[in-house]
This record gives structure tokens, sequence and C-alpha cells, in this order.
């Protein structure tokens, strides 16, 4: 069953030094996702020990906080219908490799460990990493304008 859904979308260092923020955010608008949370953070290491704790016996987790840590990421809360799902759907495969054409990580990376861009994977997931990163009070309501001045 299709519900209004929100997601936590982040655009890692990479995709920020590589100039694709816009890129991004203009991929989740054209799709029909409401923004209602952004802002660029410089997270310390303990923040992004938290958002990959899932993560932390992995082989992996030192290199990728370390590379989480080389620059400023972009944060976003994008809302609409199915917007867990489809956001992963557009980011693609963890591994590049693996991701088709089209998608982000298919048209903009190459590598696993810089894969410019992260997507919650569960409703709860995205519950969770939304108040990690915006609290409970950052995440904006609002209506869409009426067509009186939308054109
Ligand atoms: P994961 O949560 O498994 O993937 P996703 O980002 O698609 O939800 O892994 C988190 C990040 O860890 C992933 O985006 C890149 C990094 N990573 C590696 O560096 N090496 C690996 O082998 C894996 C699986 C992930």
């Amino acid at each position: 069953m299709s519900t209004t859904e929100q997601t936590y979308i982040m655009i890692k260092p990479d995709g920020v030094q590589r100039g694709l923020v816009g890129e991004i955010i203009a991929r989740f608008e054209k799709r029909g996702f409401k923004l209602v949370a952004l802002k660029l953070a410089t997270p310390s290491k303990e923040h992004l020990e938290e958002h990959y704790k899932d993560l932390s016996s992995k082989p992996f987790f030192p290199r990728l906080i370390e590379y989480m840590m080389s620059g400023p990421v972009v944060c976003m809360v994008w809302e609409g219908l199915d917007a867990v799902k489809t956001g992963r759907a557009m980011l693609g495969a963890t591994n590049p490799l693996a991701s088709n054409p089209g998608t982000i990580r298919g048209d903009y990376a190459l590598q696993v460990g810089m894969n410019v861009c992260h997507g919650s994977d569960a409703v709860e997931t995205a519950k969770a990493e939304i108040e990690l990163w915006f609290g409970k009070e950052g995440i904006n309501q609002y209506k869409l304008a009426s067509s009186s001045w939308v054109y």
C-alpha cells in the first residue's frame, strides 16, 4: 500500500565537493517530492558514528567515518508518496558497479566507498535519522501554495 512518508537524504562529502548538490535536489523536486528540511552541516565523529551505528562492526567502518568527515554534507528531508522506497530507487544500489544508469549512483559514482548520497532504508530508520539530524523541531510543515501564484 502506498503511504505518504518522509525520508532522510544526505549528499555525502564527495557529492558536495563535485558540485552535485543542485543536480540531486533537482531530481527529487522533479520526481514530485516536497522539501521539508535542508541544511549544510559538518557533523562530529560521534554524530556520524551514531548515524552509522548498525555498521560499527564492519571492517570498512573507520574508513567510512573518516570519509564522511572529509567535508560538509547536505542534509535533507523529502516528503511524498512512498518517499523511502522511491528515494532508495533513485539513489541506486550501494555499490555503484551494481547501480543502474539513471540512478544517482549509477550516473555519478564509481566506488562503493564514495557513492555520493545516503537515503533511509526503511520508514522506521527514516524517523530515527530525521530526529538525529534535525531534532524534533527541524521539519517545516507547510501546504503547497494555491495556483493563484504558482504558474
Ligand atoms: P549501507 O548502509 O550498507 O548502504 P547504503 O548506503 O546503500 O544504505 O552502507 C553504508 C555506506 O557504507 C555505503 O553507502 C558505503 C559504505 N560501504 C563501504 O564503504 N563498503 C562496503 O562494503 C559497504 C557495504 C558499504
